[in-house]
């Protein structure tokens, strides 16, 4: 009898450790800025990720480490920076040329949790082994919505009725090729793996949700419209190419120039402006959009269990005029600051914001210490062969959970990079995604609470090494008295000891930060 009992009692407790374990839902939106009502956004209506502020941690101050999709993506998931990954364009796959090293969801897979992957999460193609990965992050074969193949498909509306390749695509759904939007699609598979996961297996679940939208084509149901009415929409006032901006950090937005709509407007190349209207409708649709993706994750949520860590975030920013500027591809906070917001069951049950500064790299170790994975990981060490498991981000646990933490947060910088293929804009070699043989400039990029500061410097694209020497532009912002990076301050005499001690913290990198 005792044995039978002895034997209940370690059967609840293996089953009890397991499931007190808690899921994490990692929502992954693509070109995410915070255009989000929690964020204060004016033109932004996003009730659901409000609501999910409100029992959440909300980091103001998040940034990525390049504002570009598969560098950004490939550095988060495994929580090393760019110049780690030798990632930089679309083209490489770290396992097979720097290293082996783990993602988040491998970890998760590692230690019993279930890990499934619906929608973008890893970047396709070469820069996750065309697979997502799925061999070593994955449980289950990562699910792809089908109507995803119609993304570059010419089905926008126009005035006179044709179909075009438009940058602004508002569509009625059940006209659409395969009658669905892709994130519709995910949004089901999602919710469909929340509905079966239980009767499937006892293991907690690691699901990562990556949403298509607002990254371009603007495509989504034309109801959501209604939300932004055109008179509503604010410009941005730094709707002009600063003067003092040095041409190399200029990002010439060609992927916007190359639709339809836009090219229809034959704005002269690289410096021309957009018509105020056209900036208007940008604005509207891209909120639009994001109201879309709302509706749908407030749709998700309803559908997880209370036991789950939920992050949302974004790849990148995105520019919608700032600085006489669209898309990414570029060091200002517009392209590189994100949305992050963390609810953890049973620790963030009132709305908090930490004005921290903060990088997507830190999120690898902050989820490690929240589920209590494995050991807190280790800062990696330097040396491109390094193989074991460790960060090169810190864990925000202190700034989530000030009572559980004996450690303090103590980062003071956050920092981005971007390559150019050379000092002028140019559509060909691509200044906005050039490919890595073409890269010959890189920009490097510390941002504090009060500055951002930036070097245009020489690149090695064979040794992926910097050289400080060779310097092609210099930019410095204040955030106290300039928070919109309108006036490049570099030349000023007084600021020359807050520059030089800002490029020595640069050059010296994160890890002494
Ligand atoms: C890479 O890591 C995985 C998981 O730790 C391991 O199974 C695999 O053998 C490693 N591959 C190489 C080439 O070391
Ligand atoms: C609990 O997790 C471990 C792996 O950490 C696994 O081997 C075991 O089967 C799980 N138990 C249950 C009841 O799911
Ligand atoms: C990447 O994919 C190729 C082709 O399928 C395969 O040969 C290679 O082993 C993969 N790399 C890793 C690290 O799994
Ligand atoms: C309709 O408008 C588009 C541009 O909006 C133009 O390219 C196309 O030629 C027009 N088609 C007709 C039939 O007028
Ligand atoms: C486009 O603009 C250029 C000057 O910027 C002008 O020479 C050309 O005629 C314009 N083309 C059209 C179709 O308006």
């Amino acid at each position: 009898m005792f044995k039978l009992f002895a034997f209940f009692l370690l059967f609840i407790s293996v089953r009890a450790n397991n499931r007190s374990k808690p899921n994490v839902l990692l929502i992954i939106v693509d070109d995410l800025r915070p255009s989000l009502g929690v964020y204060g956004c004016k033109n932004a209506f996003t009730p659901n990720i409000d609501k999910l502020a409100k029992k959440s941690v909300v980091f103001t101050n998040a940034f990525t480490q390049q504002a570009l999709c598969a560098p950004s993506r490939n550095s988060f998931l495994t929580s090393r920076r760019p110049d780690s990954l030798h990632l930089y364009d679309f083209y490489s796959y770290w396992r097979d040329t720097v290293g082996n090293y783990t993602t988040i969801p491998q970890l998760f897979k590692e230690n019993g949790y279930f890990t499934y992957s619906v929608g973008k999460v890893f970047h396709p193609g070469i820069s996750s082994n065309f697979t997502d990965d799925a061999k070593f992050s994955w449980s289950k074969t990562p699910y792809h919505p089908p109507t995803e193949k119609y993304k570059e498909a010419k089905v926008c509306v126009t005035g006179n009725g044709s179909l075009a390749r438009n940058l602004l695509c508002p569509v009625i759904v059940k006209e659409q090729p395969g009658g669905s939007l892709p994130d519709l699609e995910s949004l089901s598979a999602a919710k469909d793996f929340l509905k079966y996961h239980n009767q499937i297996t006892n293991l907690p679940y690691f699901l990562a949700v990556g949403f298509h939208k607002p990254h371009i084509p603007i495509k989504f149901p034309i109801e959501y419209l209604k939300y932004h009415p055109l008179e509503d929409v604010q410009i941005p006032l730094n709707h002009q190419q600063p003067s003092l901006l040095p041409k190399v950090a200029w990002n010439p937005w060609n992927d916007i120039r190359n639709r339809d709509d836009i090219k229809a407007l034959n704005i002269s190349f690289p410096f021309g402006n957009v018509p105020d209207g056209t900036i208007k409708r940008i604005i509207q649709h891209y909120n639009a959009a994001v109201t879309y993706i709302d509706d749908l994750i407030g749709d998700l949520l309803k559908s997880i269990d209370k036991n789950t860590i939920v992050v949302l975030t974004g790849d990148h920013g995105w520019s919608m005029s700032e600085h006489g500027e669209f898309s990414k591809y570029s060091n200002f906070d517009v392209a590189t600051r994100v949305p992050l917001i963390i609810h953890v069951p049973g620790v963030t049950n009132l709305q908090s914001v930490s004005k921290e500064i903060v990088e997507l790299v830190d999120l690898f170790p902050t989820l490690v210490d929240l589920t209590e994975l494995t050991n807190p990981l280790e800062v990696c060490l330097t040396g491109n062969v390094n193989l074991k498991l460790c960060t090169e981000g810190k864990s925000l646990m202190p700034l989530i959970n000030p009572h559980l933490s004996d450690k303090i947060y103590t980062k003071y910088a956050a920092f981005t990079q971007y390559p150019r293929p050379g000092e002028y804009p140019t559509s060909k070699p691509d200044s906005d995604q050039p490919h890595l043989r073409d890269i010959k400039i890189m920009g490097y990029s510390i941002r504090t609470v009060q500055y951002r500061y930036t070097e245009w410097v020489e690149f090695s694209n064979k040794n992926f090494t910097p050289n400080w020497k060779n310097i092609y532009g210099r930019e410095l912002y204040d955030h106290f008295i300039d928070p919109d990076e309108n006036l490049n301050l570099i030349t000023r005499l007084q600021l020359q000891d807050v520059a030089n001690a800002l490029s020595k913290q640069l050059r010296l990198g994160w890890r002494y930060i």
